[in-house]
């Protein structure tokens, strides 16, 4: 995190308050329940040790992958921060997407909706560097009580694997509906999500949207039934995620998943990344996504200059 020392200054104060075999066995739980794909609309980061174990195993990635997705925001519309005014973040957690949305979009005025109170005031506590009168905390069910203010970008990060069918449909329309601009989906990397992605893309036609990440075309997926794709991002890990998580290594690779709708078109990718690339002696494979259709480019060492760029790509990143 590139706000990282406050936040882990923060962490420090908050575990200092709590008992940690009550932390350690939180942050069990919390990795044990996120592998588990049934655990529908059920509150499960309801105590202050569970919101905690989240902003210290969780954060970092959501926070990272949200950051990555901004930055893909930016290379397609080339529009400037200040042009997003007001911004919903939904589901908000413990702040993760805002601090990311609030490095792009300083200027804007950001809403923070979520539905546990633990989260809230951690949430708060951690972002009180940067908590301004700007950036407000609204506590609020989504499934109970609709939103009734609009916002020029509408986002949630990591909210719509948590619900029922039924409840994901109502809550990714509303988005549609409560958009100026720009509605952001970011999700975990798996299967399952990527299955949950091609809805979502439906229900963005239906209300008139146009597509305008990662997909580098319109039409229905070329990839072949149960291929799927995902994006990756490196995350450092603090000292303290890697106590909590008896990690050795000093980062992870977050799998994520992302959509980035707009009212107005913009030029897509031309080709984007859909696995790891393979590198050999002298040259680099890399599976893409183009316009007409999933192919492989292969760059030489000839192609000097492409060819070092192409070894440091990653799945889900334009070429
Ligand atoms: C996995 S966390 C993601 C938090 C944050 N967006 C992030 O990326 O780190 C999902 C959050 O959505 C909140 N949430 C789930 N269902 C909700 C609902 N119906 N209304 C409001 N918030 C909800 C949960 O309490 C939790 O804080």
């Amino acid at each position: 995190m590139e706000r990282s020392n406050e936040i882990e200054i923060a962490l420090e104060e908050e575990i200092k308050q709590i008992n940690p075999e009550k932390l350690k066995q939180e942050a069990q739980n919390l990795s044990r329940r996120y592998c588990e794909e049934e655990r529908k609309s059920q509150n499960f980061i309801s105590s202050r040790e569970s919101a905690l174990a989240y902003a210290i195993i969780r954060m970092p990635a959501t926070y990272t992958a949200v950051q990555t997705v901004l930055k893909e925001w930016k290379d397609r519309t080339k529009l400037a921060s200040s042009k997003i005014q007001t911004i919903l973040d939904l589901g908000a957690g413990t702040g993760a997407a805002t601090l990311a949305l609030k490095e792009q979009f300083p200027e804007a005025d950001i809403t923070c909706v979520e539905r546990e109170e633990e989260m809230i005031q951690l949430g708060k506590r951690l972002l009180s560097f940067l908590v301004d009168e700007k950036t407000q905390w609204v506590s609020q069910d989504l499934l109970e009580k609709p939103i009734e203010q609009k916002a020029d970008l509408v986002m949630e990060s990591y909210l719509c694997n948590e619900w029922k069918e039924e409840d994901r449909k109502k809550v990714i329309r509303q988005m549609f509906e409560l958009a100026n601009q720009f509605v952001i989906f970011v999700e975990p990397g798996t299967p399952e999500s990527f299955k949950r992605l091609e809805t979502i893309k439906l229900i963005g036609k239906e209300k008139g949207f146009s597509l305008i990440a990662p997909c580098t075309h319109d039409g229905p997926c070329k990839l072949e039934e149960h291929d799927w794709c995902h994006s990756i991002c490196r995350v450092q890990r603090s000292k303290i995620h890697r106590r909590l998580k008896q990690g050795e290594l000093p980062y992870e690779d977050e799998k994520f998943s992302y959509l980035i709708f707009s009212k107005t078109p913009y030029p897509r990718a031309e080709r984007r990344i859909l696995r790891k690339p393979i590198i050999e002696k002298n040259r680099v494979t890399i599976k893409v996504c183009t316009k007409e259709e999933i192919t492989e480019l292969i760059v030489t060492k000839k192609e000097k200059e492409l060819y070092q760029i192409a070894k440091k790509k990653k799945c889900g990143d334009t070429i």
